[in-house]
């Protein structure tokens, strides 16, 4: 964990859109055990985005660590968070995948976790349900007070908080979401949470165990690994560099 009093958070949004012969070059990156997780994925398409989730992801952490993609060696925490096994300085990552999407939060040291819905088609009953089984008093109170129409995006938007917090945590989703708050720029389960910006349908959010002072937006794919690889910069940034006040 980094000993400052702030961290420094990269989110990159990895697009996962690829030819047969792309997502083969990313097929070759990964694990045996990475590839034989993809073979469960019945749909090509799922199947297909996992491989080239899981390429970018080794790429965009090689870049950090100056490990070549395929060294990259990665284990499970106790209850299944993924990290780098000994990494060379400290960093901390999280996934999460929505369709044609993914975002990695790339950390120096502090946990992070982060998690992105889409909401398109996302409405009553299903964000009601969503709600009752998921959200703490004090979130239902702040749902009251969101216009009716605007609800179910709100109640993803919360259940994303709760996710990422989870994630940052470790845990994953099995404790009992109902016991605990995740309130925008608020603290949960430990972590600050933050919502972010975007853009319809995806409503995402991003956890930190330290205050988040720097955070940059990323953006990459397939295409871009190559010309990323050899200007040696990361990748052209998406929106400008930004700080969480
Ligand atoms: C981890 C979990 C929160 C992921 O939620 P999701 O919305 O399905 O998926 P996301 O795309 O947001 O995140 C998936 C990524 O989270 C990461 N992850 C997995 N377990 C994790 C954990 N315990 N903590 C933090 N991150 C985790 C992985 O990088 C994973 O990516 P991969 O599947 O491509 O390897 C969820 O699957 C979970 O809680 N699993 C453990 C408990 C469980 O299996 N419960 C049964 C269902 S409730």
């Amino acid at each position: 964990m980094s000993s400052r009093a702030s961290a420094s958070v990269d989110l990159w949004t990895l697009e996962l859109s690829a030819s047969q012969l792309e997502v083969a070059g990313a097929a070759s990156m990964l694990s045996r055990q990475e590839r034989s997780r993809a073979a469960r994925y019945r749909r090509t398409e799922d199947r297909r985005r996992f491989v080239v989730a899981h390429g970018l992801v080794r790429i965009v952490l090689g870049l950090y660590l100056a490990i070549a993609p395929d060294e990259l060696v990665f284990t499970e925490g106790p209850r299944g968070k993924p990290t780098v096994s000994d990494p060379p300085r400290p960093l901390s990552y999280s996934l999460s995948h929505s369709g044609r999407r993914a975002l990695l939060a790339v950390s120096d040291g502090a946990e992070v976790g982060v998690d992105v819905e889409c909401a398109s088609g996302f409405r009553f009953p299903d964000a009601a349900l969503l709600a009752a089984r998921s959200l703490a008093a004090e979130e239902l109170e702040a749902l009251a007070r969101v216009r009716p129409n605007g609800r179910p995006r709100a109640v993803l938007q919360a259940w994303t908080r709760k996710e990422a917090a989870l994630k940052a945590r470790g845990d994953g989703l099995r404790a009992d979401l109902r016991r605990f708050a995740a309130l925008p720029r608020g603290a949960s389960v430990g972590f600050c949470v933050y919502d972010l910006p975007l853009g319809r349908p995806y409503v995402g959010a991003l956890a930190s165990l330290l205050p988040v002072g720097r955070r940059r937006d990323f953006g990459a794919s397939w295409c871009d690994w190559r010309r990323l690889r050899h200007c040696g910069r990361f990748a052209r940034a998406t929106r400008a560099d930004w700080e969480v006040g």
